[in-house]
């Protein structure tokens, strides 16, 4: 089954995560052609955006993507945020989701990021200011509250929902969870039923199944997986056959973890070029490679190589088992 924002109708209901330092386009390509149906940026900072950084600008390019991707911005103002949006919405952004959940110190100490449940009033001239600003659908990410004493979820999709936003996302941890606990699925039940605009669950999908879980428990509209998918982009090729009610692929060899490892690693050189990739790919390769036999003595070879032959051959062991 799809599912849909405003007028963008996706061809199912599994959505990548935004994830900071992740989610680049090489990433994006990745997770879309293993059949993820909508692919986020990473959080993109509004007064970078509004400074015209060129590596900024460059996250808003979607030249080479299949399938959509939602742009996901952070910033605490509300002017500077609908400015960012419209830069954003003329570089091509078709959706606009604005960052109300990330815990990290520097971002929260600027009100940023989930910083904004402490303070609604703000949120809500936010999401306001943005979208009055644009024509494209806007989203808004949330976490379920500050901490424990200050759950604030429900009032918070229902500001997002009255001041015109078109679908939201929930990851149910408080800020002062960072990622500790259990996602509190319970939350997502509840948010579906206090909106009528779509929600997307989020939080501990790690198997195919969790997903299925999920949609049942919650009837949220679609899923959004984070962390289950590093190193492992076979995950929404196995989500999405089960929520189309298919078989669930068998779970990849070794040797095909190392071919998709080095197509990544391909794909990002070609984006990106070498030397970055050898930098930016040590964390994709740590994941790609965990839990395989030597994959510890593996990730150290990998930190220290600096060609793609080595890096190659060091895959190639792995999946030749020696
Ligand atoms: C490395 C990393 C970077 C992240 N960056 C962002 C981000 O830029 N924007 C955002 O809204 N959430 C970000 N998140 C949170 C994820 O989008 C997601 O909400 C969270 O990981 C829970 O989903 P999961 O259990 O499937 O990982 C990040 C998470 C991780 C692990």
């Amino acid at each position: 089954m799809g599912f849909s924002i405003g007028k963008h109708v996706f061809k199912n209901q599994v959505v990548s995560a935004p994830m900071a330092g992740v989610t680049d386009k090489a990433y994006r390509i990745m997770a879309a052609s293993f059949g993820c149906g909508l692919n986020f940026t990473e959080m993109i900072s509004d007064q970078a955006l509004l400074y015209g950084h060129h590596k900024t600008m460059a996250m808003l390019d979607r030249s080479q993507e299949s399938i959509p991707a939602v742009v996901q911005l952070f910033g605490g103002q509300p002017q500077n945020m609908a400015r960012a949006a419209a830069i954003a919405e003329e570089q091509g952004a078709i959706i606009i989701d604005i960052n109300m959940g990330c815990p990290t110190p520097k971002i929260v100490r600027n009100g940023e990021g989930s910083a904004l449940m402490r303070d609604l009033p703000r949120a809500r001239e936010i999401i306001r200011a943005v979208v009055k600003e644009v024509k494209v659908p806007v989203t808004v990410k949330m976490r379920k509250g500050w901490d424990e004493s200050s759950v604030n979820y429900l009032e918070l999709c229902r500001i997002a929902e009255g001041e015109g936003a078109q679908a939201i996302t929930l990851h149910p941890r408080t800020r002062e969870q960072f990622f500790s606990g259990r996602a509190d699925w319970n939350a997502i039940r509840e948010a579906k039923a206090a909106v009528a605009i779509p929600v997307i669950g989020n939080g501990d999908i790690f198997e195919a199944p969790d997903a299925l879980e999920m949609i049942m428990n919650t009837g949220c509209d679609a899923v959004m997986i984070g962390r289950g998918a590093l190193g492992n982009p076979f995950l929404f090729a196995a989500t999405a056959s089960l929520l189309n009610g298919e078989a669930i692929p068998p779970a990849p060899t070794v040797q095909q973890r190392m071919q998709t490892a080095l197509q990544h690693f391909d794909l990002m050189d070609s984006l990106k070029g070498i030397n970055r990739t050898i930098a930016e790919m040590r964390k994709h390769l740590a994941w790609y490679i965990k839990g395989i036999p030597g994959a510890a003595q593996a990730r150290n070879r990998i930190n220290q190589a600096t060609t793609r032959e080595e890096i190659s051959s060091i895959l190639q062991s792995l999946a030749e088992g020696r």
